[in-house]
């Protein structure tokens, strides 16, 4: 199994799937940085983007990465030139686009025809692709890979994707198929999400259509780490506006937790103190941003004796908060803690205003 540390890196983060056995998924220079900070060898990583620069793509075959996942054909001769340089040639899975469309917001849909990522199957880009990789001397073309989107629910988006990926696979004779991440996530009450060992039924089951041993990979992202994390935010205004509603504004929003205002995520509030309370007060929660798209919750439900000063938390926020979080506003970020069988490590400081002009070079 893969972790897509885009999800939520951090140099703890990166130890603690390594620890579990994982590799990881770095998408840039800067996550392979991350990784190789925190002690990961290179070749548990397995690099990923469909715009590698010439530097990360020296960066990662340099250090030596598990595998390069290559997404174009400018890639491709990138790859073919650095080992020119000098380079050992690499082990390359190509990043196949399947044309599958999934049930998802459109922004995070990876695996239709009209997409930035990947070598289209239908077009015939994907069997060009194997045929210059399988031919060249200056890379291993070990495998295929696809990624059909994030947050999917339908557990039959997937069994379709693998099923295409098999047929290639047994086509092209590769000894690898990854069939990437995207499993989705109950993020509110009413939300029902497939388990990771439903998940890997399904895609073992798709599997079983290999012809020859081959090496099957998984890389979920927020599937791993979405439910582990919840954000603890305190409650700083609380405005009722008569016959419109409630605003409870908290010390953190779009800074900390982008998804709302990006692909319109619902979330769940409770108060931690009191987390029997019965949730009867309808309310909006806000952010402390200057603008009114700053929302992290539309409409929620909160205890009717909500108090500035309270804190209020929000579950299921491990996955792409943090890793998606901005100082907007030159709002600091929070710090990040792991809790494990009572005991709480600080794996990232809170930000200081001295880190806000960190990068800033003086007049
Ligand atoms: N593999 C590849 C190649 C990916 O691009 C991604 C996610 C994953 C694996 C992991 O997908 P996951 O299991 O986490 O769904 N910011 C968006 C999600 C963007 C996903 C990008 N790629 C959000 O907050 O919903």
């Amino acid at each position: 199994m893969i972790y897509a540390s885009k999800a939520f890196l951090c140099t703890a983060m990166a130890k603690l799937v390594h620890d579990e056995g994982l590799l990881l998924d770095v998408a840039t220079g800067g996550e392979l940085f991350v990784a190789l900070h925190a002690g990961v060898p290179a070749d548990h990583c397995v690099l990923h983007g469909n715009n590698k620069s010439v530097d990360e793509l020296r960066m990662a075959m340099t250090a030596g990465v598990r595998h390069i996942v290559v997404d174009s054909f400018d890639e491709l001769a990138r790859i073919e030139s650095l080992v020119d340089e000098g380079l050992t040639a690499p082990r390359v899975q190509l990043r196949i686009t399947p044309g599958v469309y999934v049930h998802t917001h459109e922004y995070i849909s990876t695996g239709q025809d009209d997409s930035k990522f990947g070598f289209n199957l239908g077009n015939g880009d994907a069997r060009r692709a194997a045929g210059i990789a399988g031919a060249s001397k200056k890379m291993r073309f070990v495998g295929i890979h696809c990624h059909i989107g994030s947050n999917v629910f339908a557990v039959e988006n997937f069994t379709h994707a693998a099923r295409l990926m098999v047929d290639l696979a047994n086509e092209l004779g590769v000894e690898e198929v990854t069939f990437g991440g995207g499993l989705g996530v109950a993020y509110v009450g009413d939300e029902r999400a497939p388990s990771i060992t439903d998940w890997s039924r399904h895609l073992l089951d798709a599997a079983s259509g290999l012809q020859k041993p081959t090496k099957v990979f998984v890389e979920p992202g927020r599937s791993i780490v979405a439910s582990a994390a919840v954000t603890v935010y305190r409650v700083g205004t609380i405005k009722e506006i008569p016959g419109v509603r409630t605003y409870v504004s908290v010390d953190g929003g779009m800074s900390d937790n982008p998804r709302p205002v990006l692909y319109g995520s619902g979330y769940e509030a409770f108060v931690p103190t009191r987390t029997n309370s019965a949730r009867t007060k309808p309310v909006r929660v806000v952010g402390k941003h200057c603008e009114s798209g700053d929302i992290l919750i539309s409409e929620t439900e909160v205890p009717a004796d909500l108090v500035v000063g309270d804190l209020l938390v929000t579950p299921v926020t491990g996955a792409y908060g943090h890793s998606m979080g901005s100082n907007y506003n030159k709002v600091t970020r929070p710090p990040v803690v792991f809790v494990r069988s009572g005991g709480a490590r600080l794996v990232v400081r809170r930000e200081t205003f001295e880190d806000l002009v960190r990068a800033d070079v003086a007049e």
